[in-house]
């Protein structure tokens, strides 16, 4: 059964990668969107695509999440249009480097705790409130496994991770009474950019995070994405860990040939 059809998401992170994912699984479903992302190109060459061949609404603002007065404008602009947001795909996010803390990069880490952390935040703060006030909505971080275990100099990132999960379940509490859902899906190694983003373009160091298994696919996090979305208003995943077969905790990987 489809309860999608019709429904509008936002999604951060729209441009590449799990974010770019959930947005062509959602417009399959029939779902409007409104995608948020800094590449400007690629958001709004994706927003025609969809647009024409899924037949829904689908808006492009070229924003960063941790430009405050930017959302805002965003926010303003949609409210403006009457857009109202049933699905917040906080997805947007990134690693920088793979460091001891000792030796570790400080742009780096603002870089992911503005992104990860101040900037999810930011999204919460603009869009949960008229959620509230229409009693509805549902927001979806994306997380990861490294929100639940840290892995070797995987230090800052996984502090921003299990920073969303307790976010995720901070605000699960603070909108008791509500029928606003809140879940976290926290995957494990998904083949992205991700990896070349955290090793600053380096594709050939990037491309071997994904050799010797089969990784997730960013389609296959979309589908949980739907999954969760799409259950009956009375049913809410707090929390869901997804991973490849091959790994089987956040530094448990099988790999065979490497
Ligand atoms: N890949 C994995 O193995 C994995 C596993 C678990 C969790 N995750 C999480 O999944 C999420 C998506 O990552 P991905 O794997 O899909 O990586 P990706 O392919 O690099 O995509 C990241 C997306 O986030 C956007 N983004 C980054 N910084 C932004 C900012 N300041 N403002 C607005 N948009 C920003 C990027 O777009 P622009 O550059 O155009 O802004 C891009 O669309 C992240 O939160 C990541 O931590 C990834």
């Amino acid at each position: 059964m489809n309860r999608l059809s019709g429904k509008t998401a936002l999604v951060t992170g729209a441009s590449a990668g799990i974010g770019e994912a959930v947005a062509r699984r959602l417009a399959a479903e029939g779902v409007h969107l409104v995608l948020l992302a800094r590449r400007r190109e690629r958001l709004e060459a994706l927003a025609a695509e969809l647009g024409s061949t899924r037949g829904v609404r689908v808006s492009a603002y070229p924003v960063d999440v941790r430009d405050r007065g930017g959302i805002q404008i965003v926010a303003q602009h949609l409210e403006s249009q009457g857009v109202e947001i049933d699905i917040l795909v906080n997805n947007a996010g990134l690693a920088r480097g793979l460091e001891t803390i000792q030796e570790g990069d400080l742009d780096g880490w603002d870089e992911m705790i503005d992104t990860n952390v101040k900037g999810v935040l930011i999204m919460l703060r603009t869009f949960v409130p008229a959620m509230v006030k229409r009693n509805r909505g549902h927001v979806v971080h994306v997380g990861s496994i490294a929100g639940h275990q840290v892995y070797p100099k995987g230090n800052i990132y996984n502090a921003t991770k299990f920073a969303v999960r307790a976010i995720n379940e901070a605000l699960a509490l603070d909108l008791v009474g509500t029928k606003v859902r809140v879940t976290s899906i926290d995957p494990g190694l998904v083949e992205t950019e991700f990896s070349e983003v955290r090793y600053y373009g380096d594709a050939d160091r990037a491309e071997r995070t994904y050799a010797g298994y089969t990784p997730l696919s960013p389609a296959d996090v979309a589908d949980t994405i739907a999954y969760v979305t799409n259950l009956p208003d009375h049913v809410n995943v707090l929390d869901l860990v997804v991973l490849p077969t091959d790994q089987r905790n956040v530094y448990v990987v099988h790999k065979e040939g490497v």
